[in-house]
């Protein structure tokens, strides 16, 4: 095969070099092709646009793959937990025993935060969504930790501030709750797994004991796997892009989490369950639904469905379908939006503008009907996602910085008034 591409503009002729990768994916590179010929190329939401060449998650939308670091997200999902796929989206290898035991370790040993997050958390309104007090107090800790500032310290210093920001997150998830609903925060405690930890956080208090079910721990230890990274979504090209001008780890995981929070990305699991609500409400017609999705005068869309890359199934979907199903029976949850989701999926599934369109289920559609039956508040669901995500911001961001790529800046086209004349409008 060529290694290189042609286009041909005006008759005239380039020679491109075409990249391909380790699963065969082909792509050309038209980083030079301005500079030869004053030509930009334009792809509104980047759909048909690489950014760069990662080597941590592999995705073949048609197919239904998803692999973190080569492994497949089933086999992840089954045997692993989510810290030991943390430590290998953003080192690249599964730890050994001994590596592993001291990630946990360090991990265990900086969950706990500064006192002066207090003061912060106090200063929100009670109505404030934890998505943006989220984002806020990542962008806090530049404050409490200044040299995570600078990018460019010491690999010992970069890696300090991952530990960190992995340890705290469910801290500062967990406290924004309690201070939300006026409770008393719940400091992490050691003895405690990361999930069974984060769960003590959110449900404990000072008063009684709390011990977490294990199966609810199995379920938000799995859905953090599934969560865990997904190439260059928006939210992780958001992290890349910030993190490229040398903003610091943790100002680009904080505009992560607002990139994630719209509701045609991680905002969609609420965004599900308040869908499911509103139509079991509106007395559970999923016909009716259905034809508002299709309607193109609506702005209604069937939330949890859709994807800009699987165009077959969403691995990640499947997988939780049957977890929502596990969970649910073993928590003894009788949830009806389950039934409405079922429902509409059925659907959907046999309609032709889904069909033809290749509209599935997506990762969200039954991951908050696991949340609620976890007790997992709906605002909370988003930052679920973001806790998940978590290490795969790090990742894509790490990589970015090691692969040395240049800021992130794309082009335009212009279409606005070509130059006219500044005529006074008496507004001095
Ligand atoms: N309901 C009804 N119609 C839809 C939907 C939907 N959920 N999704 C796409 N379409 C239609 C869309 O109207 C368009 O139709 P037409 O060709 O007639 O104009 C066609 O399908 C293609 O849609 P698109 O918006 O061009 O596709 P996209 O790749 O830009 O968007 C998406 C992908 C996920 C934003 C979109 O499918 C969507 O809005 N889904 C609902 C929100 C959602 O569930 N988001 C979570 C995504 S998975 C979690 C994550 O990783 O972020």
């Amino acid at each position: 095969m060529s290694n290189t591409a042609e286009i041909k503009v005006d008759g005239k002729c380039y020679e491109l070099p075409l990249v391909e990768g380790s699963e065969k994916e082909k792509a050309i590179d038209i980083g030079k092709f301005r500079a030869q010929s004053g030509i930009i190329t334009l792809d509104y939401g980047f759909k048909n646009t690489g950014s760069t060449q990662s080597a941590i998650t592999f995705l073949d939308g048609e197919k239904g793959i998803l692999r973190y670091r080569g492994y497949s997200i089933e086999q992840l999902a089954e045997h692993s937990s989510f810290l030991e796929v943390a430590y290998l989206l953003i080192f690249g290898e599964l730890p050994s025993k001994e590596e592993f035991e001291s990630f946990k370790d360090e991990i265990t040993h900086h969950t706990l935060i500064h006192e002066d997050f207090h003061t912060i958390l106090e200063g929100f309104p009670s109505a404030a969504h934890p998505m943006g007090v989220l984002s806020s107090l990542v962008t806090a800790m530049t404050a409490f930790y200044p040299k995570s500032m600078d990018p460019n310290r010491s690999w010992d210093e970069v890696r300090l501030s991952i530990i960190r920001i992995l340890a705290k997150l469910p801290t500062l998830a967990a406290f924004s709750y309690k201070n939300k609903i006026g409770h008393p925060v719940m400091y992490p405690n050691n003895k405690l797994d990361y999930c069974s930890n984060f769960l003590h956080m959110m449900f404990g208090l000072p008063s009684q004991d709390f011990e977490a079910n294990p199966v609810v721990t199995d379920a938000l230890d799995k859905l953090l796997i599934l969560h865990a990274d997904h190439e260059q979504n928006c939210s992780a090209s958001t992290v890349r892009i910030v993190g490229s001008s040398q903003a610091s780890l943790y100002a680009s995981i904080s505009a992560g989490i607002n990139a994630l929070w719209g509701p045609l990305h991680g905002g969609a699991n609420q965004a599900v369950i308040e869908m499911l609500e509103n139509i079991k409400a509106d007395g559970g017609n999923v016909e009716k639904w259905m034809d508002k999705a299709k309607d193109k005068d609506d702005p209604f869309r069937l939330m949890g469905f859709g994807h800009r890359v699987y165009k077959n199934f969403d691995p990640r979907a499947r997988i939780i379908k049957k977890a929502a199903d596990d969970v649910l029976a073993a928590l003894g949850v009788n949830d009806p939006v389950l039934d409405i989701a079922k429902g509409l999926e059925e659907v959907a599934l046999r309609d032709d503008y889904f069909v033809e369109r290749k509209l599935y289920p997506n990762v969200d559609f039954y991951s908050g009907i696991i949340y609620r039956a976890l007790g997992i508040p709906t605002e909370m669901f988003t930052v679920m996602f973001a806790m998940g995500r978590l290490p795969g911001w790090i990742a894509q961001w790490r990589e970015m910085r090691e692969n040395k790529e240049p800021i992130g800046r794309p082009r335009q086209v212009y279409v606005g008034k070509t130059e006219r004349d500044y005529v006074p409008m008496g507004n001095r």
